[in-house]
Order: C-alpha cells, then sequence, then structure tokens
C-alpha cells in the first residue's frame, strides 16, 4: 500500500467513513480485513480499528491476526477496535451497565497529543454496550465520561490509543481534530487529492465496460445523474441508454421534472417508462420492511429487462450501470462482517448475482454523498441538482408503512410505564405505537415501536427542542424495545391509536404525496431547503376510527446520511406544515420525528 492510513474493518457502520475522514484530511486511506497480512502494510504511516458489530466476547469474532499489535506503527482503536486491542494488550472488557446510544461528554484528562487543541471537554458520538473495564499494562486514562470511565485511553510510549467513541461521525463536532491530532502522531504524509477522482474513476469505468455498452437507470437524484454524466462522459451518448423508471412511489410531479431536466441538460439518450402498476402489484399485501423492499428491487430489475428486450439490446453486449454509494453497500451487510441494516434497491441478490457475473459497473461504490456532490460540481452539474435533498430508490414505498392491521402487543406495555415515567418528567403524556419501525444501534438493525408523546407546546416561545432532544434520547437508550421518539404536533390531544390494516395501495401513496409535497413546499417558501439535509414525511398506519391515519415529518441534518440529528425547525414553520396536512382527507394526527439516527434510521420503512 502507498504511504497513508491502513483502515482495518470490524465490519463497522462507520469503517469505510474512517477512510473517508482521511482522504478529506489529505492523507491517502485504504481498507483491510482484520486478518491481513503486516507484511502488506509495509511503508504505511498508521492503522485504525474500525467499530464492528460484534462483542469481543462474541463465539465467532472476525479473525484477527494479533501480528497487527506486533507493529511499532501508531494505532488508533474505536469502539469495536478499542475494545479489542485493549483485551489482546492484557486488558479487560466487560458488559457496560448502561448501553450508550448518542451524544455524551466527554471529560478530557489532558497532556495527551490526541487532543491537542481541544480543551477540558468534547461532545462525542457513542452507540456502543461493552466497556473496557481494565487498562492494559502502559495505558492511561486520557478522557471519560459520565456512563464510561474508559472513553479514551492511549499509551503515549508506544502510540496506541483507544477510543470508545466515534471520532469519525460528524456528530462529534470536533472528531475530525482527533483524526487529524493522530495523523500528526503518525507523521502522514498531506499530498492526497481528490482532484483528479473523476479523471481516474472514468479511466477504471472504461476499462470495466470494455467493448459493451451501459445501460443505467436514472432516477433523477444526485447519485444516478452523476453517475449517468460520467458514463457519458466516458464512453459517449452513443454508448449509454439511461432509463428513467415511474414505480409509483416518486414525488408529486417528479418524473416530469427529471425528464424537464436531463433533456435541458442536453441528455437525448434517457427513456421514461411508467410501470406503476407492476410496482404496485409486486408489493401487493406485504407489510415487512425487507420484503417490500425486495420486491421493488426485483421489479426494477424486471421492468429493465423488460425494456431492453423491447428494444432488442442483447444482454451480453449490455452492462448494468449504477449509482450505488457506499452506504447503500454496507447497510445492505455488504462488507464482510457488516450487519444488514436494509436491503438497498440497488443491492439485492439478483444484482449480486449480476456483479459476480461481471455485469454490473459502478463508479460511485467508494464514494459518499459529500463526494458525490463534489465531484457533480467538478463535472459541472448545476448546483440545483447537486444540492438537491437525497430520495431513496424504493421512494414513498418505504415512507408507507404497512400493517396486517394485529397488535404486536409484547413488551409495549411495561415499555410504555418505563418510557412515560421518562416523559412525565419533562411534562408530557406518551404512547407506545403499536407498530414498528426501522432502527439502528450499536452497527445492529432493529425493528420495535416508536413512542409518541403529547402537551408539548410548539406555540410557546421559550418551548425548547432540547427538552425533547434530552427526553427521547433518555428514552431509547433505556427503555427496551423503543427505537424512536415522536413528537405530536395536531391535534393538541394526543388520541387513542389503534392499528389499521394497510398496505402500500394508490389511495395511500395518494395522501402521502400530497403530505409531502406541502411539508416541502412550505420548507422551500422558508428558504431552509439548504438548513434540512433531508425531509421525508410518513405515513403510519395508525388510527382513531378505523380510517384516518397518522402523518410524520422527519427532517434531518447530516453530512453524510450514516449519522444525523433531527432537524430543529422553527416551531412556527412545524406548525404551518401541521395544520395544513392536518386538513387532507385521511389524516388524522401529525407528528414530528425527535429522533437521532443512531437510534433511528432516517427511513421508517
Ligand atoms: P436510512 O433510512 O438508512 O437512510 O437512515 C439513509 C439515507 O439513505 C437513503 N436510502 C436509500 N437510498 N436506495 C437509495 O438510493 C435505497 O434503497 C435507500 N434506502 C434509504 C435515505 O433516504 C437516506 O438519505
Amino acid at each position: 500500500m502507498r504511504n497513508g492510513i491502513a483502515v482495518i474493518d470490524f465490519g463497522g457502520q462507520y469503517a469505510h467513513l474512517i477512510a473517508n475522514r482521511i482522504r478529506r484530511l489529505r492523507v491517502y486511506s485504504e481498507i483491510f480485513p482484520p486478518d491481513v497480512d503486516p507484511a502488506a502494510l509495509q511503508g504505511v504511516s498508521g492503522m485504525i480499528f474500525s467499530g464492528g458489530p460484534s462483542s469481543v466476547y462474541d463465539p465467532d469474532p472476525p479473525a484477527f491476526n494479533p501480528g497487527l499489535l506486533g507493529t511499532d506503527l501508531p494505532v488508533l482503536g474505536l469502539c469495536y477496535g478499542h475494545q479489542l486491542l485493549c483485551m489482546h494488550l492484557g486488558g479487560e472488557v466487560v458488559a457496560g451497565e448502561v448501553r450508550e446510544y448518542g451524544s455524551a461528554r466527554l471529560n478530557i484528562a489532558g497532556g495527551t497529543d490526541l487532543f491537542a487543541g481541544l480543551g477540558d471537554s468534547q461532545v462525542v458520538w457513542m452507540s456502543h454496550g461493552d466497556v473496557v473495564a481494565t487498562l492494559p499494562e502502559g495505558f492511561e486514562i486520557l478522557g471519560a465520561t459520565e456512563d464510561c470511565p474508559s472513553a479514551a485511553v492511549g499509551d503515549a510510549q508506544r502510540r496506541i490509543y483507544g477510543l470508545q467513541f466515534h471520532p469519525e461521525v460528524a456528530h462529534t463536532p470536533r472528531g475530525l481534530d482527533i483524526l487529524d491530532n493522530f495523523l500528526t502522531i503518525c507523521d502522514a504524509p498531506r499530498t492526497w487529492t481528490m482532484g483528479n477522482y473523476a479523471e481516474v474513476v472514468m479511466e477504471e469505468m472504461r476499462e470495466k465496460v470494455g467493448d459493451r455498452n451501459v445501460f443505467l437507470l436514472v432516477s433523477g437524484g444526485v447519485d444516478s445523474s452523476v453517475a449517468f454524466v460520467l458514463f457519458n462522459r466516458a464512453l459517449g451518448a452513443d454508448r449509454v441508454l439511461g432509463l428513467h423508471i415511474d414505480n409509483g412511489f416518486m414525488r408529486k410531479g417528479e418524473t416530469a421534472a427529471v425528464e424537464v431536466f436531463l433533456k435541458e441538460e442536453g441528455f437525448d439518450n434517457l427513456m421514461v417508462k411508467d410501470a406503476s402498476d407492476d410496482f404496485l402489484l409486486g408489493v401487493e399485501g406485504l407489510v415487512d420492511p425487507e420484503a417490500k423492499r425486495e420486491a421493488i428491487g426485483h421489479t426494477f430489475l424486471e421492468v429493465k429487462d423488460e425494456v431492453m428486450s423491447h428494444l432488442h439490446l442483447d444482454a451480453d453486449q449490455w452492462v448494468l450501470g449504477q449509482g450505488t454509494l457506499y452506504p447503500d453497500t454496507i447497510e445492505s451487510g455488504g462488507t464482510e462482517h457488516a450487519a444488514l441494516i436494509k436491503t438497498h434497491h440497488n443491492r439485492i441478490d439478483l444484482i449480486d448475482e449480476l456483479i459476480a457475473q461481471g455485469k454490473v459497473v459502478e463508479p460511485l461504490a467508494q464514494l459518499y454523498k459529500d463526494e458525490v456532490r463534489e465531484l457533480g460540481s467538478a463535472l459541472g452539474l448545476p448546483d440545483h441538482l447537486v444540492w438537491r435533498h437525497p430520495f431513496p430508490g424504493p421512494g414513498l414505498a418505504v415512507r408507507c408503512l404497512c400493517s396486517d392491521g394485529e397488535t404486536d402487543g409484547r413488551d409495549i406495555a411495561s415499555s410504555e410505564r418505563a418510557a412515560a415515567e421518562i416523559a412525565s418528567e419533562a411534562g408530557l403524556q406518551l404512547q407506545v405505537l403499536p407498530v414498528k419501525s426501522v432502527g439502528v444501534q450499536g452497527d445492529f438493525r432493529t425493528y420495535s415501536h416508536p413512542a409518541i408523546v403529547s402537551g408539548f407546546d410548539l406555540d410557546t416561545p421559550d418551548s425548547d427542542w432540547r427538552v425533547l432532544e434530552d427526553m427521547s434520547t433518555r428514552i431509547t437508550n433505556s427503555v427496551p424495545g423503543v427505537n424512536r421518539v415522536v413528537c405530536l404536533i395536531a391535534p393538541d390531544v394526543l388520541p387513542g391509536l389503534r392499528p389499521k390494516r394497510a398496505f402500500l395501495t394508490y389511495q395511500r401513496l395518494e395522501v402521502l404525496r400530497e403530505a409531502d409535497a406541502i411539508a416541502m413546499r412550505i420548507l422551500d417558501r422558508a428558504g431552509l431547503m439548504p438548513a434540512v439535509s433531508q425531509m421525508p414525511t410518513v405515513l403510519v398506519p395508525l388510527t382513531t376510527d378505523g380510517q384516518d391515519e397518522v402523518v410524520i415529518l422527519r427532517p434531518i441534518t447530516t453530512p453524510d446520511f450514516m449519522t444525523a440529528r433531527f432537524a430543529e425547525l422553527p416551531h412556527d414553520l412545524v406548525r404551518d406544515m401541521a395544520d395544513e396536512i392536518l386538513n387532507l382527507p385521511g389524516v388524522a394526527a401529525v407528528g414530528y420525528d425527535i429522533t437521532h439516527k443512531p437510534p433511528g434510521t432516517v427511513e421508517w420503512e
């Protein structure tokens, strides 16, 4: 490997993000599996051990080459990586008394180069259960949080450090400075730039595609648009065909807007196909989020095959181009030790088969959203496209929850008592909802219950989102079975909500489409589009009268979508959105998601 930082990947959701951060600091970085031979790392300046979904006491942990701790290279272990290196060097790891997810305050012991310039304390992002209880010889405590006395440890002599928190995520605000300090400790050369990335990647694309052509599904989002432009530039428009499929899960007016935009940009090699009936048929009667995703992914490929055969395109002469980003792969459990969080539509089994046959080319697969945007700008795409809010491939289908109408009441009563007690300290009432949504905690997927609180007075100027944030974090950290908290906005009083039998139907999608259009219009008019990274609107099959359902607003801020904070929108704006949405036929109540990621994901599924 060229001189830089080797990231040892234990399967953590953020392992690759570490490499992204290191590249941002202008140091080359590459990812290696934990059983790599240290000889392969000759010439590197240092190593970072990533987090991972395992516990060091798991019967079947990722195979680790202990020789990696026998070199005299500096090492920084993060989360699982920190626990693993402490254990291998003679320390002890135990199950922590409190699971910690989300923000915590790190009190810094002082005097360590790793925290140079960071003062006495910092906000850090935690996501773990186990903790280091006994330090290896030569190690000292460099920082502690209230719940984790060994949050930062190290042996300055050997230049080996361990952090229980995640400096690589954006929600450790000074995390980049910590990584920067580690690079200084490693004396790593700062020479890497992203400037020539487009050239390098286009060369790779030409090589992979060979003398074949490329068929690309173009949703119109930034990823597929940047990929489309790259393929056109790399191969020439006559060897590239784009297909925009209207799957019926698009936003109001989206397909027409995409068609106009790409034509305006001069792309004539784009076809549009309305296949909404096929997609609705594919998801008929489904409730489970993964089953929905699987069905949608399959329909995409069926429609693609149908169009290709209609155009008499020889399947051996056409490869599939995709705008897959790195997070799509990692969340689909697609790196060796990663847990499945969700199957992205571009990562279903059939695509994996095509990949194995060398029939898929993904020029953006190493990148994160921020890097794709940088690349898009470098390619000359206009800001309004490059800075669009992302929209998932399965679209509104992952924002329209389904239910067979049964109350899955297990554990709800005891969870509700515990959560309600926490809410009551903030003067709020709480109900645990009899539906489930997807979340992510400690590198694992969760599928459990949201809770809704009511009594928060949005119209009082001194009411503060912070009260809700603290409460939400306490509930999801300490109440088993609750992975999300929502604040009721309208009406004022929490109605008793019960589940409703509801699937993905045209009628429900229309309600959601209208609600989404209202929320986006109000956000746009307030000029707040750029301040918010994404704002899903979610339809939840909970009802008071057997008909009308609950709509949830889910605005978030995040630079990379791997972690996120719920956005704190101005109260009057939220009130306007909620009042207008509540007026729609089919809507019983409007709530506001006050959960960070983790423990909630952006989408509810
Ligand atoms: P989650 O829900 O995993 O979302 O926190 C993170 C980001 O990924 C988007 N997302 C998808 N994008 N295909 C996509 O192209 C998908 O299947 C998919 N699922 C989630 C989501 O909208 C958010 O921006």
